[in-house]
């Protein structure tokens, strides 16, 4: 996510410092991580129904996996470029109809909020795959996307522009178009023989979710005063979810959505409360003004403006932001069923929400994180443990959502500090936990634990969680339960020594809404105003819930700017601002780790990278990579060839979500906020529009010609 919407104004102002003194870190550890490599993965695939487990763990005849293609070299162009031998086909773009007799998306559509409800919506996102009962899950299956914010421009471009974007009431019809471009997308796709994908229109389970679709409140905050509004006076329902950004998924088959930027839909132009403060409401106008639509039906405008209006919060819509910031579950295979927001994993601009290693009988854990600058990485525990039987059954119709309120519902959220020596703990968020130097618990101070979650980063400060650059998707490895998450830039990381830089006059660690404006360098965040990113891995220590093991994978760069350098990395992979992840399992114990990058327009094309390459996929193997005595990352001068460039995606555009079929024959990305792409008359990715076009976000497929498997010899 990037460009119009985003805000990554730091709403973290306090001057908690996680750990006293930073140093550089220490010696290898590798003999730490190695510690959970090679686990078998019968107990995480056995009985599966998750897609691509079977399939994935076939390898076991095969040679070591290695990456059997050219790394690209850098590209700007108006198209994707692939590696020799592969084909890349857009498929679903923004505005493609999910049944039939509709009318087509054509350069000059103006569109109508009927056209947007039955469409594929803008920005596409994270995305995931469930299996059909029936069905090849490789060639045939329900295809879940989201998708994230507006580009107002390419939507209004039949009539110039947006009405009243900035002043002024906008019309109705506009803003229900726009509020129906957000969200999720269900989507039955197909591949025929000649290797072509289409969308599979009318199937049942094709549908949209928007910001309007009714949600259901589910664990601390159903029920709370902190979720009344005169829409639900019960507090147990909500409309719809917005700024979808990164995705997961359960091993009881339901999609899981994320709400990232959302804070700014909603205004509050009375004095905000800590958590509004904190996670940064509109003051005077919302983002696309939707508070000042007149007419709507049941407050549907009038919910965006959290204003009190009088006493009583059933009569108004203070509470609205409130039931925003969540994981929310969809079964994919069920329309009918509600969606419900999973409050228990937390309130903040969650980016994504990934499984941890899956093993019977203990706890099913997620890890999320919060992305803006200095807050935190997180992980929820059930308090349920694993029950293979709960696994998915592809294609039947039952509860899955029982099922996620038995792991998701109850359980506890921890925050992450990362302790210079490579080890760190999982501090957790409940009622009891005593707050260090208060004598008081997070639950005197917050009421109960429906007061914590809202408040998540707030309680978060308390406890001297780590503030990390900018947490974004996270991944697993199945095998090891290796947890890699990207860091992907922070303007505001400042040197070891700026305590004074970082603390706002009569503020200090616990001022309610306040957070780090800056935070100095600290061993997981060692580079100060760092414009590359890196990526972090994990990995729990066996046995305990709040203790583990962490070291830098690998830190993105400029080639040749030796200091900042520390990776090593050359033309031919060089990147910044890692962002998207998915460790793509292809055998017990080996896999490809695929990062994609959003740096292009996050950082205003203003860093040498940015200058030479668009934005990106690269592949790394991990197994082959143990981290050196003394290196700075696990990607070093010396094996940094083993990170390959595979991909570039147009000009402006970010590339977001990443799966493989569970044959690993087609890889699935998403470009997003392409300036000049794709071209018309072909669905061809890898070609440039002769001309301007209006752009469309979409995802895009990419297969070899042979037919093999991606990223293989
Ligand atoms: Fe929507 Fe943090 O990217
Ligand atoms: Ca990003
Ligand atoms: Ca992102």
């Amino acid at each position: 996510m990037s460009k119009e919407v985003e805000d990554h104004r730091i709403h973290n102002r306090s001057g908690n410092l996680p750990f006293a003194a930073i140093v550089e870190r220490r010696l290898s550890r590798r003999s730490v991580m190695c510690g959970g490599l090679g686990l078998a993965a019968a107990t995480m695939l056995g009985g599966f129904g998750w897609p691509g487990a079977s399939r994935a763990a076939d390898g076991a005849a095969r040679a070591p996996l290695s990456l059997g293609f050219a790394s690209l070299a850098p590209r700007m162009t108006d198209a994707v470029v692939v590696p020799e031998g592969y084909v890349a086909q857009v498929l679903i773009p923004w505005g493609t109809p999910l049944v039939s007799g509709m009318a087509q998306w054509h350069p000059d559509l103006d569109p109508t909020p009927d056209f947007q409800a039955a469409s594929t919506g803008m920005h596409h996102d994270g995305m995931y795959h469930f299996a059909l009962d029936g069905a090849d899950s490789s060639d045939d299956f329900l295809l879940v996307l989201n998708h994230e914010y507006l580009d107002q421009s390419a939507l209004w471009a039949a009539r110039g522009g947006p009405t009243n974007a900035k002043q002024g009431a906008r019309p109705l019809d506009e803003a229900r178009t726009e509020i129906n471009a957000h969200g999720v997308c269900v989507v039955r796709v197909r591949r025929d023989e000649q290797g072509h994908w289409a969308p599979v229109l009318d199937d049942p389970r094709n549908r949209r979710i928007t910001t309007a679709t009714p949600m259901l409140l589910a664990g601390p905050l159903r029920g709370s005063r902190h979720a009344v509004t005169a829409y639900s006076p019960q507090g147990t329902q909500t409309r719809g979810t917005n700024n979808n950004c990164a995705c997961g998924y359960t091993p009881w088959g339901t999609y899981l959505t994320c709400e990232e930027n959302w804070s700014e839909i909603f205004v509050n132009r009375a004095e905000q409360d800590p958590d509004q403060l904190r996670l940064g409401l509109a003051e005077s106008r919302s983002i696309y003004g939707w508070e000042t639509v007149e007419g709507g039906v049941d407050g549907e405008f009038e919910r965006f403006d959290n204003t009190p209006r009088g006493d009583d919060p059933r009569g108004d819509y203070r509470n609205e932001a409130r039931t925003y910031g969540y994981v929310v579950e969809i079964d994919p295979y069920d329309p009918e069923r509600p969606i419900y927001k999973r409050t228990a994993l937390g309130r903040f601009r969650h980016e994504g929400c990934w499984p941890g290693k899956l093993v019977a009988g203990q706890p099913v854990v997620f890890y999320t994180g919060h992305d803006a600058r200095n807050e935190y990485i997180y992980k929820f525990v059930s308090r349920a443990p694993w029950d293979p039987s709960d696994a998915n059954r592809p294609g039947e119709r039952y509860d899955r959502q029982a099922i996620g309120a038995k792991y998701m519902d109850h359980g506890t959220l921890y925050v992450a500090r990362f302790d210079e020596d490579g080890s760190g703990e999982w501090l957790p968020l409940a009622e009891d936990t005593p707050v260090p130097e208060q004598g008081r618990t997070l639950g005197e101070i917050y009421g109960d634990l429906a007061g914590i979650i809202v408040n998540t980063c707030d309680a978060a400060d308390l406890l001297g969680a780590t503030p990390m650059d900018r947490p974004e998707w996270g991944t697993v490895d199945p095998s090891s339960g290796e947890v890699y998450m990207s860091l992907t830039n922070n303007s505001k990381r400042t040197e070891a020594d700026s305590a004074a830089r970082f603390t706002q006059e009569g503020e200090s660690i616990g001022t309610p809404g306040v957070g780090y404006a800056t935070a100095p360098v600290n061993a997981a965040n060692p580079r100060p105003d760092n414009d590359y990113g890196q990526v972090i891995r994990w990995v729990e220590r066996d046995g305990e819930h709040e203790r583990f093991d962490w070291e830098i994978f690998v830190f993105g760069a400029a080639p040749g700017e030796a200091a900042d350098n520390r990776s090593g990395l050359d033309d031919a992979n060089a990147f910044a601002s890692p962002d998207g992840l998915w460790y793509d399992q292809r055998g017990e114990g080996e896999g490809i780790l695929w990062i994609q990058t959003d740096n292009g327009i996050d950082k205003g094309r203003d860093n040498a990278v940015a200058e030479m390459v668009n934005d990106q996929v690269l592949a790394v193997v991990p197994g082959a990579l143990s981290r050196r005595e003394g290196a700075a990352s696990v990607v070093d001068p010396s094996n940094q060839a083993e990170l390959k460039r595979f991909a570039i995606v147009p000009n402006q555009a970010e590339v977001t979500g990443i799966f493989a079929t569970p044959d690993r024959t087609a890889l699935f990305i998403n470009v997003q906020h392409p300036g000049n792409w794709p071209a018309y008359d072909s669905a061809d990715a890898t070609l440039a529009p002769s001309a301007q076009v209006r752009p469309r976000s979409s995802t895009v497929v990419i297969q070899r010609r042979d037919g093999g498997r991606i990223g293989e010899a």
